[in-house]
């Protein structure tokens, strides 16, 4: 069966080979540590958060001791991504990968509790929408910028065919509506500031698959 990640790539185009700085959130395993080191191989600078222990993080800074910056970040903690923001200079990839499902394993739906949804909510939706505003001032400066949100097959509601996943599919449902919502801030603000980048008719191959990437669901296919 396949296992299906909906990822919603909300970029002003993006760019895989190149020299410039990604955040990866919860990197210290897992899809993250997948996405931190798959970026450090691709030339990108990583700031790669973590939580606890981060053996697998400290191999990879052996490995990449120039490229690959760990910091530590509980996501939920809004006072710890102001502090964090404030020691970057710069980012082009925001990737929003940190999350839980919530509930203990087997939880059915009928036992799901207040306090199941709250930590979903919290994981998925609320930090990632911290994260989104603290880095927006950066990520506006960047004509290539991008934010990946995480986000899961079971976030859709017209494709939930077998129900369950309390509170996860909720919360995912909602950070792909959030991380919708400031693209539409992102590429509005961007176009205020860039008027001569927009005005051109007919538009140049190049600008219009550029604007096509602009507001486009991707989904990636893990086998
Ligand atoms: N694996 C799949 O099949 C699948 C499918 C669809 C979507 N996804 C999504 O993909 C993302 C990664 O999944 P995964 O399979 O790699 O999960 P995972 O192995 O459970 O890793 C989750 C990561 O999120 C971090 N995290 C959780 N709560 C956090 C918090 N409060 N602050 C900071 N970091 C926190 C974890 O850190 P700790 O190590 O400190 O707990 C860990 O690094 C998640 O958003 C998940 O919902 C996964």
């Amino acid at each position: 069966m396949k296992k299906r990640i909906l990822a919603a790539f909300l970029c002003l185009s993006l760019n895989l080979h190149s020299q410039e700085t990604a955040i990866v959130t919860g990197a210290n395993r897992g899809i993250g540590l997948g996405f931190a080191s798959e970026l450090l191989q691709r030339n990108y600078h990583v700031i790669a958060t973590y939580r606890d222990e981060a053996s697998a993080l400290k191999n990879l800074k052996n490995q990449y001791p120039e490229t690959l910056t760990l910091y530590q970040l509980d996501v939920t903690d809004q006072e710890g991504i102001r502090r964090f923001a404030a020691t970057v200079k710069t980012v082009d990839l925001l990737v929003l990968n940190a999350g839980i499902k919530g509930y203990p394993p087997g939880t059915k739906l009928t036992d799901s509790t207040d306090a199941y949804f709250r930590n979903a909510l919290e994981v998925n939706t609320i930090a990632p929408n911290n994260l989104i505003r603290a880095f927006f001032p950066l990520l506006i400066e960047k004509e290539n910028s991008c934010i990946l949100y995480i986000s899961s097959g079971v976030s859709s509601t017209v494709q939930n065919g077998s129900g369950g996943y309390p509170g996860y599919r909720e919360s995912k449902e909602a950070g792909n509506a959030l991380t919708w919502n400031w693209s539409i801030q992102l590429i509005r603000e961007w176009k205020e500031r860039h008027p001569d980048k927009l005005s051109q008719t007919p538009l140049a191959v190049a600008i219009s698959v550029q604007v096509m990437l602009k507001q486009i669901w991707v989904e990636i296919m893990l086998l």
